[in-house]
């Protein structure tokens, strides 16, 4: 497996292969692998030629400097993990330098209102941020396709917005939510939970799931307010936001129209530390 610490030597080792037309699939990560970011490595393995796979802790898309602080690293076990997985893999695991040039600043982009919903509404700047690190990756790695969770669904949103504004010409998929067996969805951030909070916290994909069936039969609001309830009865937990919106403007919902696709989004800490998910809701 190889792998490059510094982008010009990464550019150098692809040129002559995109130059040759092959195909470059590309996983953005922050590394802390779990299977969710397996099944990306897989699906992207099995449709292009080659495959590359970044790990760098994004500085700038982190509007919490404890949050980056404690983000977990574990660049070493990465590898290991990716290995098992093939040895075709490409790494890019720069340094912030190799990335930000001594400028460890966002641009700011207009994402079309996208950025104001959710979490662009409680982590301020932060799709700055993965906007900077996103379309720097793209330029770098020059991919056909790029591979995003759905776990992240804001974001998923976003980056078809910043290639379409943008024109970069990278197809952006977008792939299910890995869950735990408890139904806790994977993310790097669970390995910061005690074992008590993370078997408690099967308790939000739970309540994720009766939203649905509330929904079926009831507006936006008594949903919202239903869930708001719910995680009342469990002080462990501290309820950032459950929002539903529409899949595409991730607008909140006022009134439901039969031909819109809407989710259900929640953000909640748990032991201090912020956990997302969403849900599919008709
Ligand atoms: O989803 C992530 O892990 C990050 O936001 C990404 C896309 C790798 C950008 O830093």
């Amino acid at each position: 497996m190889l792998i490059f610490n510094k982008k010009s030597d990464l550019s150098a080792f692809l040129s002559p292969l995109i130059q040759q037309n092959k195909s470059i699939g590309f996983v953005p990560t922050m590394g802390a692998l779990h299977k969710g970011h397996l099944s990306l490595l897989e699906k992207s393995l099995s449709e292009n030629e080659i495959t590359v796979m970044s790990i760098f802790v994004n500085p700038t898309q982190f509007n919490n400097s404890e949050d980056l602080d404690k983000y977990p690293r574990t660049l070493e076990r990465d590898i290991q993990i990716m290995q098992e997985v093939s040895n075709t893999i490409i790494v890019y695991a720069p340094e912030v330098e190799d990335i930000y040039e001594g400028k460890t600043v966002s641009q700011s982009f207009d994402y079309d209102g996208l950025e104001n919903q959710m979490e662009g509404k409680h982590r301020p700047g932060h799709f700055d941020g993965v906007g900077t690190i996103v379309k720097r990756l793209f330029e770098i790695v020059q991919p056909n396709k790029a591979y995003f969770g759905e776990k992240d669904f804001q974001q998923l949103q976003i980056v078809k917005k910043l290639v379409e504004k943008n024109n970069i010409p990278v197809a952006v998929i977008g792939c299910p939510i890995h869950r735990e067996d408890s139904g806790l969805a994977m993310s790097s951030r669970n390995e910061r939970l005690s074992e008590t909070a993370r078997k408690n916290a099967a308790i939000i994909y739970q309540i994720l799931n009766s939203a649905k069936e509330i929904f079926a039969t009831n507006s936006a609001e008594a949903t919202v307010k239903w869930v708001e309830n719910e995680f009342q009865k469990h002080p462990d937990f501290q309820l950032e936001y459950f929002e539903i919106a529409d899949e595409t403007t991730l607008l909140p919902v006022n009134t439901k129209e039969a031909d819109k696709k809407y989710r259900g989004f929640i953000a909640i800490f748990i032991e201090n530390i912020r956990l997302i998910d969403n849900i599919s809701l008709n």
